[in-house]
């Protein structure tokens, strides 16, 4: 039996997550609440505190499943139970209690595309056999070649690698990212029935939604045909019209069936994970009947130049316009380097990461932050003994992967670790000097990024300023990036290299000071005008 759904917030506000902003929890690196040097739910409790004093309206926590770990939960044994490394179903019920009493609304991770190799139905799958109904829940096939000893295709893993495994009999099955992630098959009825349950599961505990793991993925056409080759792919890349891994046209049927479920819960809602770059083709999982949000990850990959940051804008919302969704913004999640890093790193780095969080936040729509964004947490190069993602193994160690920005968050302290653990050693090591990089040594300094955040968040929560979904572009000086939204808020970014005049306004928020009357080089600033 379900417990009684827990939200406390507004039933009547079905569309907060229009503008919202969401706070990606990548549960390892979060908080420990037990000491054994993982993140966990009981982390996650312990600093809401400082999620709620950040003004954050939502989270999205990365999955806390039974798994293997294969790729850190992202390979899911059973999508509905919590793995006893992050705590139990009770603290995550006590977790979305605490949440929905301080306004934070909770998404969860919905990871459809594939399962463990340790969910019971893969395991039953290798267990019945060639032919069976438990090998049609997963893509099995036969191998090519006169001994079928070579994979149905040449599709390769997103990994590194071949995207096939051949089990003892002598099948193959399909798998996109590890091994221990064998795709499932989305044409069996099954397959789409128990994502539904998991869905129900959540909802009725009283989750607000969720974030869709490849969300461009899930169908898989039919006969599945060699791919246009590539070059050993690197991860998520940019999937074009050749790689029929992705962004099949059968996959809006699983949408509708997604947001049919939503629909049952008002006020519940669905962003999707969707890596296709093409405007019109990312426009179609916005349909109405489809995902409210997708992850627009332009900003994400454009470069620090005021032609790629106008072309990232400008594209993200083509992409939403004529659709009933409004953008969705990223700068940095846990697959990509963080953008202070993507930025230059060090002082350079910081302060185009602080111009960059007042140009997302000024813009219409979502926005979603990364653990750590506001602090301004860098990547760490790490040793290669310590490297643990499936990348790195299965790349043969050409790839180093993700870890780099996967670093347990800086809590208070001069020392690892920080404050996120009780003891010095976390799964991930932390570096040496990071002692004025915490929550604590930022909180009441007036000129940090966490001061910045937290005043960005609150004007943002409070003006009126912020109305209106669409962006005027201002005439603005040579190497600056300037708009306006309808309710008077005016964005000038400049990367002119030189300072520049304030804009006709009245200032609201620097991302450095702009009393002299100059915007700064790699500075933004936010006017009412
Ligand atoms: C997640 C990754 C994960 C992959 C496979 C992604 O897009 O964000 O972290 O490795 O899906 O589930």
């Amino acid at each position: 039996m379900s417990p009684e759904p827990n939200r406390t917030l507004s039933p009547t506000d079905t569309d907060w997550w229009r503008n919202a902003v969401f706070y990606q929890i990548y549960i390892r690196s979060f908080a420990d609440g037990n000491g054994d040097g993982v993140g966990d739910l009981a982390g996650i409790r312990s600093r809401l505190p400082h999620l709620a004093d950040l003004g954050v309206d939502a989270l999205w926590i990365t999955p806390f499943y039974p798994s293997p770990m294969a790729d850190h939960g992202y390979d899911v044994a059973d999508p509905r139970d919590v793995e006893p490394v992050f705590g139990d179903l009770a603290e995550f019920d006590a977790l979305l209690a605490e949440a929905h009493a301080l306004g934070i609304r909770v998404t969860v991770d919905l990871v459809p595309n594939h399962s463990s190799h340790d969910h019971e139905w893969f395991q039953a799958a290798l267990a019945a056999g060639p032919g069976s109904p438990e090998r049609a829940r997963y893509l099995f096939r036969d191998g090519r070649g006169p001994d079928g000893s070579e994979p149905p295709n040449n599709w390769p893993s997103v990994f590194g690698g071949p995207a096939w495994t051949r089990v003892p009999d002598g099948q193959w099955y399909l798998h996109i990212f590890a091994p221990e992630q064998p795709d499932l098959n989305f044409g069996n009825p099954e397959v789409v029935a128990d994502l539904e349950e998991t869905m129900r599961f959540w909802l009725d505990r009283g989750v607000d939604g969720f974030r869709i793991d490849v969300a461009h993925g899930m169908a898989k056409p039919d006969g599945l045909p060699d791919m246009v080759p590539m070059d050993d792919t690197g991860l998520l890349d940019d999937h074009g019209p050749g790689d029929h891994r992705f962004d099949q046209d059968g996959v809006h049927v699983v949408h509708r069936r997604i947001r049919a479920v939503i629909d049952e819960y008002p006020g519940t809602m669905a962003v999707g994970e969707v890596w296709v770059s093409d405007d019109e083709r990312l426009a179609q999982y916005l349909r109405e009947d489809e995902l409210q949000l997708a992850f627009n990850f332009k900003l994400l990959t454009a470069e620090w130049t005021p032609d790629g940051l106008r072309d990232a804008i400008t594209h993200s919302l083509a992409a939403v316009e004529g659709t009933p969704a409004p953008a969705c913004w990223v700068l940095s999640n846990h697959d990509r380097p963080r953008h202070v890093t993507r930025y230059g790193g060090g002082a350079l780095g910081t302060r185009r990461a602080r111009a960059a969080a007042l140009l997302q936040l000024a813009l219409p729509g979502a926005a979603y932050l990364y653990n750590g964004d506001e602090l301004g947490m860098p990547d760490v190069d790490l040793p290669d003994h310590v490297l643990q993602d499936p990348m790195w193994f299965r790349s043969g160690g050409t790839e180093r992967g993700r870890d780099a920005c996967r670093i347990p968050v800086p809590w208070s302290g001069t020392e690892p670790s920080y404050g996120f653990s009780s003891g010095a050693d976390t799964w991930l090591p932390m570096p040496d000097g990071w002692a004025s990089l915490t929550a604590e040594a930022q909180r009441t300094e007036d000129g940090s990024m966490l001061s910045l955040y937290r005043a960005a968040l609150e004007l943002r929560a409070s003006s009126p300023v912020f109305a209106g979904e669409s962006v005027q572009w201002l005439q603005a000086p040579d190497g600056c990036v300037a708009f306006r939204r309808p309710g008077g808020l005016v964005c000038l970014v400049n990367l002119s290299g030189a300072p520049v005049p304030v804009p006709e306004g009245r200032v609201l928020l620097g991302s450095a000071p702009v009393d002299d009357g100059t915007v700064p080089d790699d500075t933004a600033v936010w006017l009412h005008a």
